[in-house]
């Protein structure tokens, strides 16, 4: 595991450490390091996530600024993108960590745009965010780049039901909802009749549902890893409660600390990049013909994965970021070298 319990002093050897960051930042600026500005995307500071990244960015003695990206305008000229906050133009971040709930993803989706298009290094970009956002996508690329997902079929409005539970194994069946979260729009047919009536419900909205297979093996269990760039920096196993299949937090799940085997840290790391994204929370299941990937989650929380680990998540994700920054400075060039848009300390 990659982050450091709250309780232990410094760093484990694994995390880039601050003085590895301060290290990078004196040969790119030997006089006296800078402090970042570094923006986070998120509705309100007081949301557990936000203001535990808050903390971890003071920590390590950078300015944090909570952007509610509801309260941007995007503004567009000629001269380049703009980014207004109460009529005052937006001093440009060094760097952008993203919170986008599932509520405000186009607005999220439009200000991380309008951010890359002014040369913000954000975690994570828009388009890993846009990705993992619709669970067709997410499986398509997962699928594509051959990582095990459940069989997984969309149903259009109105289609013939029999041949499309054919081809995910029978009943019963999971339906999904091309977008949603902590469980919400996650539902399972035991019978004929309720998988009718869940698709003729939504073919009358006009929403094409996805169809997977039911992996009953992992009854109820899931296993939440938590990303940030090539490590795997926590990892938790959810248990869904009593006569529910979900394992989400959120739908009452428990959640307990696992240590995770390297297989399956390598395997999370590499979906994560696959769908375009460095801080990542990958679902696995363990199916009886192994772990299967269930989602990728863009704006993971982790209020229950640093209640179960005792890791400093926060923390690691802010490493992951100057250490990011730090590896992008020495990679651009230096006549294309933006000096507000990368650390220069
Ligand atoms: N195919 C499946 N078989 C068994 N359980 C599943 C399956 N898909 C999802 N689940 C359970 O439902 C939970 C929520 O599903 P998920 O696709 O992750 O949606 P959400 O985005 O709402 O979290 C998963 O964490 C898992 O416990
Ligand atoms: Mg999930």
């Amino acid at each position: 595991m990659e982050a450091r319990p709250f309780s232990r002093p410094l760093w484990t050897a694994s995390l880039p450490d601050r003085s590895a960051v301060k290290n990078d930042s004196a040969t790119l600026c030997p006089r006296r390091p800078r402090r970042l500005r570094i923006a986070l995307l998120s509705r309100k500071e007081s949301l557990y996530t936000t203001r535990r990244l808050v903390q971890a960015i003071r920590a390590r003695g950078h300015l944090p600024v909570v952007i509610d990206p509801l309260a941007c305008s995007l503004f567009i000229a000629p001269g380049g993108p703009e980014i207004f906050l109460k009529g005052r133009a937006l001093a440009r971040p060094d760097l952008v960590i993203a919170r986008i709930g599932a509520s405000i993803t186009q607005a999220g989706l439009a200000l991380l745009n309008h951010l890359e298009l002014m040369g913000v290094p954000t975690l994570n970009g828009a388009r890993g965010v846009a990705q993992s956002r619709d669970k067709l996508r997410c499986l398509q690329i997962l699928g594509a780049r051959g990582f095990h997902v459940p069989a997984t079929v969309l149903a259009q409005p109105g289609a013939a039901i029999e041949p499309l539970l054919a081809q995910v194994g029978g009943l019963p069946v999971v339906v999904k909802l091309l977008q949603g979260t902590q469980g919400v729009g996650v539902m399972l047919a035991r019978t004929r009749e309720e998988l009718e009536t869940l698709l003729n419900t939504f073919g009358d909205l006009g929403h094409a549902v996805l169809l997977q297979a039911f992996i009953g093996e992992a009854e109820g269990r899931d296993l939440r890893v938590f990303v940030a760039g090539s490590k795997a920096i926590g990892a938790m196993q959810r248990r869904a409660r009593s006569g529910e299949f979900r394992s989400n937090l959120h739908r009452g799940g428990e959640a307990r600390p696992v240590a995770l085997n390297a297989d399956i840290a390598d395997l999370a790391v590499r979906a994560a990049q696959a769908v375009g994204l460095q801080i990542a929370g990958v679902d696995l299941i363990t199916s009886s013909r192994g772990p299967m990937l269930i989602e990728i989650n863009s704006s993971p929380g982790f209020e229950g994965l640093e209640a179960a680990t005792h890791l400093d998540i926060a923390d690691a994700i802010v490493a992951h970021g100057l250490l990011w920054l730090s590896e992008r400075a020495s990679q651009v060039p230096s006549e294309s070298t933006d000096s507000s848009a990368v650390p220069t300390s």
